[in-house]
């Protein structure tokens, strides 16, 4: 059943490009043009949407974060991303306009749930992002577009994060679509480049024996830092959710921009530091200064591993580990810029003799509070 793996974890990361395509089949029209027919909430209602909060739990939560960046981006409908247990108890703000989105694999997440239930008793509509036929969350949402990831059977979720992020750019795109914003064009190119992600996604995995190397390296270490910005700084938060879950270590994300406000007090001699890049196109002034976080936490003796785009050169002085990633939209990186964290993680859980796919104290499908 791990299909010649060892543990379920590695089979479903192999399985990324598969379950990224099976997201997209049928979505997407020969002239590029989104049908969610399935997503049955009406286009005149979503023309009047106002606000947009996105609800989820952990890995979903992280996803939720990058889909924050791509409504707002793609619709300029304002979006808040919260902790589904945190939305729950602080009486926010919602109306008829506000549409919610909840993003859960197993569609049994209690706090998810009960985010969604307060927001349909306050008028909102409800969509669920959900990767289980028939689960609670779908069946009590007025709306569901599914994840094609299949069965995830390791605790910690892989397959199933890449396609949230698949159904969230699905999400954005299509409300930018239904209310025509000045971001036409775009709209179509980056439709485009998210039908070729399974190809992108392919050629990271083909690439990853340096990072399984780097991880064993690593196994003595106790602490690990992410740092990100923009879109890496979810992947940061996810790279060391996995970290802690997998490998038992301490590792946090930070945005790379608060490095100075704290914690550049952590950097100590040979401390690793996973740093997420972003492209030097597009939003080139936050690449720049990335790379300027490299070098001074590079200059304070941190062992830097860094996440980059093929063809960043300005990177290489800095990077005593560099792991490439296809070239791809700003909002589309972590599509690719995840692989290597799971990777990593799950090498470095093994290297520690960790069981991989069952981690102490975890459960697949959280139930209660
Ligand atoms: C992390 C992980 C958890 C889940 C979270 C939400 O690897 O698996 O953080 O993402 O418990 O679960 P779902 O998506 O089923 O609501």
């Amino acid at each position: 059943e791990k299909g010649g793996y060892d543990y379920f974890m590695l089979k479903e990361i192999a399985e990324q490009p598969k379950a990224v395509a099976d997201t997209l089949l049928g979505r997407i029209d020969a002239s590029g043009t989104l049908s969610l027919d399935e997503v049955r909430i009406p286009a005149s209602v979503l023309r009047e949407v106002d606000k947009v909060v996105v609800v989820a739990c952990g890995t979903a939560y992280h996803a939720g974060l990058i889909a924050k960046l791509a409504i707002e981006h793609w619709t300029r409908i304002p979006c808040e991303t919260e902790l589904a247990s945190e939305f729950r108890y602080r009486d926010p703000i919602l109306d008829q306009r506000t549409l919610v989105v909840a993003i859960s694999q197993s569609g049994e997440t209690m706090d998810t749930l009960m985010a969604l239930r307060h927001a349909r008793e306050q008028g909102a509509k409800v969509l669920a992002i959900c990767n289980t036929n028939g689960s609670t969350i779908p069946r009590e949402s007025d709306a569901v577009l599914y994840t094609h990831a299949g069965p995830e059977v390791a605790v910690a979720s892989t397959k199933a994060f890449l396609t949230q992020l698949v159904a969230c750019y699905l999400v954005a795109l299509y409300l930018g679509q239904v209310r025509g914003t000045k971001w036409g064009d775009e709209i179509r190119a980056v439709i485009r480049e998210l039908s070729e992600a399974e190809a992108a996604v392919e050629r990271v995995l083909e690439t990853m024996e340096p990072v399984r190397a780097l991880a064993r390296s690593l196994a003595e270490k106790n602490t690990v830092l992410f740092l990100g910005r923009h879109v890496g700084y979810p992947v940061a938060l996810e790279g060391a959710l996995k970290l802690k879950e997998l490998a038992y270590m301490h590792a946090e994300g930070f945005a790379a921009g608060e490095l100075k406000h704290g914690p550049i007090a952590l950097i100590e001699q040979d401390l690793p530091v996973v740093v997420v890049v972003p492209s030097p196109r597009g939003r080139s002034v936050l690449h720049d200064k990335i790379v300027s976080n490299i070098q001074e936490i590079r200059a304070r003796g941190a062992r830097t591993i860094v996440i980059a785009e093929e063809g960043d050169e300005a990177v290489v002085p800095y990077a005593d580990h560099l792991v490439r990633i296809p070239v791809t939209p700003t909002l589309l990186q972590p599509l690719v810029a995840t692989v290597p964290l799971q990777v990593f993680a799950c090498e470095l859980a093994t290297a520690r003799g960790n069981e991989v796919d069952q981690p102490r104290n975890l459960a697949k499908s959280v139930t209660v509070e």
